[in-house]
């Protein structure tokens, strides 16, 4: 089975083609197609607005990712906004600063945090399937490793104690990710029902 990815993050991509590989072909998002713009009140509205975006642009089954960092302390925030929390031409390092300032009176006992990432896949006949990946664990006090990309360098997964996403491999990361659970889900519904 063929999708086309809704998302322009190499990263990402990457991710998801390691994650999906052997079980679902996917193809990159067609560099002419223009920014769909993500201005649903959820992450799961964003990530049908993208999927519907490549959808129709292309004619042919999509599969999207919307993604925030929920943070406990800040009444899951900055969730929906995560891409834009320092401003709307804000790059990682400008949000990572402003989440660090806004929770730098917040002792690490309060600093829970969880990622979520909500897929949808859509085809051209408008049904969809979607699913939801969680991983939880807390807000570094300041940034440790070079992996990975956005907040990575200051999330710290519970499931492994010490170091954040930025300190450990792509394959450790896909093992527990939000995305790696929410992409295991969307795999077994595809191949147990198409
Ligand atoms: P989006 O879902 O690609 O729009 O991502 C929303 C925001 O969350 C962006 O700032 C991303 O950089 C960030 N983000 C998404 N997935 C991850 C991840 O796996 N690690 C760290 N940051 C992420």
């Amino acid at each position: 089975m063929k999708l086309i990815s809704a998302t322009a993050n190499q990263h990402k991509y990457k991710e998801m083609q390691q994650i999906l590989s052997g079980k679902i072909e996917l193809l990159p998002r067609p560099p002419e197609i223009p920014e769909i713009i993500e201005d649903a009140p959820d992450l799961q509205g964003n990530a049908h607005l993208k999927a519907q975006g490549i959808m129709e642009a292309t004619g042919k089954p999509a599969i999207a990712d919307d993604t925030g960092l929920e943070v406990e302390a800040l009444n899951g925030e900055p969730g929906v906004l995560s891409a834009r929390y320092a401003g709307p031409h804000a790059g990682p390092e400008d949000n990572i600063k402003k989440l660090l300032c806004e929770l730098s009176d917040v002792p690490m006992v309060q600093r829970g945090a969880r990622f979520r990432t909500v897929i949808v896949v859509l085809w051209p006949d408008e049904t969809f399937i979607t699913a939801q990946g969680i991983v939880s664990g807390k807000i570094a006090l300041s940034p440790a490793g070079t992996l990975g990309f956005g907040y990575d360098s200051i999330f710290l997964p519970s499931e492994i104690p010490g170091k954040t996403f930025g300190e450990i491999s792509d394959s450790e990361k896909n093992q527990i990710s939000h995305r790696g659970r929410a992409l295991k889900q969307i795999a077994n519904l595809l191949l147990s029902t198409r």
